[in-house]
C-alpha cells in the first residue's frame, strides 16, 4: 500500500442528520435509506430499471436491464436509445424550467453572465448545428481544451446532442500532454480558447493546440474551434481555425437531438493509472446519465429551489458530472467559476456563496485546507466575515478530508448546521459510490460512511474474500453498477486486467485501500498502487518519472508522494544526471530546470515540489528501486527497515539532505 495510509480510526465523534434537514430530505431518515438499499439488494436489475424508466426519457425504450454475458464488458439498458443533451435541457423546457436560471456564471474578474434554461437549450442547438454544417455527426470524437465557461458546458452538450463521444482536456495540461490524447482518442475536431483567465492573469490556451498538432499523427483534425474569451493574438490557420461565435450565431436555435444507443460512449476522460501512459476511460451515455441524476437528487438532496456549486473543473471527472451534466439532468440553477479561490484574495468562495445565495456548495479538501491558512492570516478572509446562512448542505470530494478540516468546514462554512457529504468516488465510477446521505446517515468526520443504494462496495483480501471490520484491505465493488467505466479506450486487454484482475472473483478493484468500522463506515486509507494523489487530482509516479527521464540530463528518476499539509500529498523526484551529482547554486539551477520541464512535458499540476539528486539510487542486487525506503527519506524520516538486500545502502544518507 502507499505511503498515504493515515491513522485512522481514531475518529469518534458522530453527527446524527439534523432534523429539519431530514424532514425535508429526498431520503429521509434510516428507514428511507434502508428501503433503497434492500431493495436494490433484493432486486439488483429491477431496481435499476425502474430508476432508469423514472428518472430518464427514453426515446426507445429497453427491454433488458442488464447484460452480463460478455462480463466484464457489461451493458446496461443496451438495447434501449436516448439522447443526453435532451435529457439536460429538452425534458427541463418541457417541464417548466424554460426561464429558470441553469447557469450563473461568474469570471475571474468577477462579471456575471446568467442563462436559462431556455437560452442554454438555444446556445447547445446553434452550436450542434454548426458542428453539423461542417460534418461531425454521431461517431466522431471531439478533444475540449476550453477554460471554465458556459461555452464549455455548450460545447459538451453540443457534441452529447450530435452523438460525438468528448474528451476534455484540463487546461492546465500542456501540449506534449493534448498531443497525446488527441492522437489517442482520434479525434476529428478540437474546441479550444483564445485564451483562459486566472487570477487576474491570461494564459494561452490555442498555442498549446497548435504545438500539439504540429507535432504530427493529428491528421484527423479537420477543424480547430475558437471560443474567443480574451481577443488576445493568437496565429491563426484559415484553413482549420473558426471562432465558436462565427459557426454558431447564425444557426438555427432548434438541432433535433440525435438519439443513441445507451452504450454509446458519451465521454472518454484520461486519468493516470500506475503507468506511464493515461488511460482514456470511457463512459456510457444511458448508465452514466441516470446515475448522475439520481446522486443529485441522493447525495445533494437536489430540490428546485436550490443554488449549487461544485468548484471542480469541467476537465476532470467531477466536473463533468457534477456540472456539465448531474445538475443540469436535475433541472437545478447552478455556479460556473471561472477563476481560483485566492483571487482577488482568499475571501472568494465565502462572497460568492453570499452574493449567489449558494445553497449547496461541494468542494475538494485541498481547497479547504489552504483557506483555513488563509483565513488564519488575515480574518477579513474568514469565512465569518460573510453571510453564508444561504447553505444548507456541504460536500468534499477527491481526497480524504482529515477530520481538523472537516471539523473547520463544519463550524466555520456550514455554521453547525449544515450536513458534509465526504463522497468517494473516482473517474472510473461516474458518480457517487460511498457517501452519507445529508439526511439519513450519521456523519463520522474523515469517513466517507456507506454505501449508496446499489453499489457494493466491501474490503477484501488479495483472494477475494471480505475482510472482518477494523482490518485494512482492497475496496472493491462487487457487482456492477450502470455508471461503471465501460473500457478504456482502445486498450480492453488493459481494462480488464486493472480494474478485474483474475484472483478478486469478477469483483471491481478500485485501487484505494481501506477498511470498514463496526457501523459499516468505510474509511479509505490511500492509493495501493503507484498514483498519488495531489491536490485532488491523480497523478502517475511513472508519469512523472517518463517525463523527467525525457530530458536530456537525467539518467534515472524515481518519484514518491510525501504527505504534505496543503496539498495531501506532494511529489518528491530522486534524479541521477548522466554527469556529475551536483550540488549547492548549481542543483538549484537544474532542480529549477527539471521541474520546468515536468511542466512543459505533463502540466503544472505534476511538478514535483521537491528533487534531490544523488549519484544511484537505492536498489536491490537484482537492480529494482527500493520506493519504499525513498518514501521514507522523502518524508525525512530515518530508515529503520532492513537495508541488507541493498546494493548500496550509503546511498540512502546522501538522498536523505534537501539539496
Ligand atoms: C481519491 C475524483 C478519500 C481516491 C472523483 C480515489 C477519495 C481517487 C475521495 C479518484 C474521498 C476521491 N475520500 N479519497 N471522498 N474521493 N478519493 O479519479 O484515492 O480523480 O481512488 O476521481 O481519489 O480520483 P479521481
Amino acid at each position: 500500500m502507499s505511503n498515504s495510509i493515515q491513522s485512522v480510526l481514531v475518529e469518534t465523534r458522530v453527527f446524527p442528520p439534523p432534523q429539519d434537514f431530514a424532514k425535508q430530505a429526498n431520503v429521509s431518515g434510516a428507514a428511507g435509506y434502508q428501503a433503497l438499499l434492500d431493495e436494490a439488494d433484493q432486486n439488483p436489475e429491477g431496481f435499476w430499471g425502474r430508476m432508469a424508466r423514472e428518472n430518464l426519457q427514453w426515446t426507445k425504450p429497453f427491454t433488458q436491464v442488464l447484460d452480463e454475458s460478455r462480463a466484464p464488458f457489461y451493458r446496461w439498458f443496451g438495447d434501449g436509445e436516448l439522447n443526453v443533451s435532451a435529457n439536460c435541457l429538452d425534458a427541463n423546457l418541457k417541464n417548466g424550467n424554460a426561464n429558470k436560471i441553469a447557469i450563473i456564471f461568474e469570471a475571474d474578474g468577477g462579471e456575471v453572465k446568467k442563462v436559462t434554461y431556455q437560452q442554454l437549450h438555444d446556445l447547445v442547438c446553434k452550436f450542434a448545428n454548426g458542428l453539423k454544417s461542417l460534418g461531425y455527426k454521431h461517431g466522431d470524437r471531439s478533444i475540449i481544451y476550453l477554460p471554465m465557461s458556459i461555452e464549455a458546458v455548450v460545447a459538451m452538450q453540443a457534441c452529447a446532442r450530435l452523438g460525438i463521444t468528448h474528451s476534455v482536456v484540463f487546461g492546465g495540461f500542456s501540449s506534449k500532454s493534448l498531443h497525446e490524447r488527441i492522437t489517442d482518442v482520434g479525434a476529428s475536431l478540437v474546441i479550444t480558447a483564445d485564451e483562459q483567465m486566472r487570477g487576474g492573469k491570461a494564459i494561452p490556451l490555442k498555442p498549446a493546440v497548435d504545438e500539439a498538432i504540429a507535432m504530427g499523427g493529428c491528421e484527423a483534425v479537420r477543424h480547430c474551434i475558437v471560443y474567443k474569451r480574451t481577443g488576445g493574438k493568437i496565429a491563426w490557420d484559415a484553413k482549420r481555425d473558426i471562432w465558436m461565435s462565427d459557426l454558431a450565431d447564425k444557426q438555427s436555435p432548434v438541432c433535433e437531438p440525435v438519439a443513441v444507443n445507451a452504450e454509446h460512449p458519451l465521454f472518454i476522460l484520461y486519468t493516470s493509472g500506475s503507468t506511464g501512459k493515461p488511460k482514456g476511460v470511457q463512459h456510457s451515455s444511458g448508465g452514466y446519465l441516470l446515475w448522475a441524476k439520481l446522486t443529485m437528487q441522493w447525495t445533494f438532496d437536489a430540490k428546485p429551489s436550490d443554488i449549487f456549486w461544485c468548484t471542480a473543473d469541467v476537465g476532470w471527472v467531477t466536473g463533468h458530472t457534477y456540472i456539465t451534466y448531474g445538475p443540469l439532468a436535475a433541472g437545478m440553477t447552478q455556479i460556473v467559476f471561472e477563476g481560483v479561490p485566492t483571487y482577488p484574495d482568499a475571501g472568494r468562495f465565502w462572497k460568492m456563496i453570499q452574493d449567489h445565495k449558494v445553497t449547496t456548495f461541494y468542494t475538494a479538501p485541498t481547497a479547504i485546507r489552504s483557506l483555513i491558512k488563509a483565513s488564519e492570516a488575515n480574518a477579513a478572509h474568514h469565512p465569518k466575515s460573510y453571510d453564508l446562512s444561504s447553505l444548507r448542505l456541504l460536500g468534499s470530494v477527491g481526497e480524504p478530508i482529515n477530520p481538523e478540516a472537516w471539523m473547520w468546514y463544519h463550524t466555520n462554512v456550514g455554521g453547525e448546521r449544515c450536513p458534509i457529504v465526504d463522497t468517494w468516488w473516482q473517474t472510473e465510477t461516474g458518480g457517487h459510490m460511498i457517501t452519507p446521505l445529508p439526511g439519513a446517515t450519521p456523519l463520522k468526520p474523515g469517513s466517507c460512511t456507506t454505501r449508496l443504494p446499489g453499489i457494493t462496495a466491501a474490503i477484501v483480501d488479495e483472494t477475494g474474500g471480505d475482510v472482518e471490520p477494523g482490518h485494512g484491505g482492497f475496496l472493491v465493488i462487487k457487482r456492477p453498477w450502470p455508471s461503471m467505466i465501460r473500457n478504456i479506450w482502445g486498450d480492453p486487454d488493459r481494462f480488464e486486467k486493472s480494474y478485474f484482475p483474475s484472483e478478486l472473483r469478477g469483483y471491481y478493484l478500485a485501487g484505494d485501500g481501506a477498511q470498514c468500522d463496526k457501523d459499516g463506515c468505510f474509511w479509505i486509507m490511500g492509493r495501493i498502487d503507484d498514483v498519488l494523489n495531489v491536490s485532488g487530482h491523480r497523478l502517475g509516479t511513472m508519469e512523472v518519472e517518463s517525463a523527467l527521464v525525457a530530458h536530456e540530463l537525467v539518467a534515472e528518476a524515481a518519484v514518491v508522494g510525501r504527505p504534505d499539509d496543503t496539498t495531501g500529498e506532494a511529489v518528491v523526484a530522486f534524479v541521477v544526471l548522466k554527469r556529475s551529482r551536483p550540488e549547492g547554486d548549481e542543483a538549484t539551477a537544474i532542480g529549477k530546470q527539471l521541474r520546468d520541464w515536468v511542466a512543459k512535458e505533463i502540466g503544472p499540476i505534476a511538478k514535483p515540489k521537491e528533487i534531490r539528486f544523488g549519484d544511484n539510487l537505492p536498489k536491490t542486487r537484482s537492480g529494482k528501486i527500493m520506493r519504499r525506503l525513498l518514501r521514507v527519506v522523502a518524508k525525512g524520516e530515518q530508515v529503520t527497515q532492513d537495508v541488507s538486500t541493498l546494493e548500496n545502502p550509503a546511498i540512502l544518507d546522501q538522498l536523505s539532505k534537501p539539496v
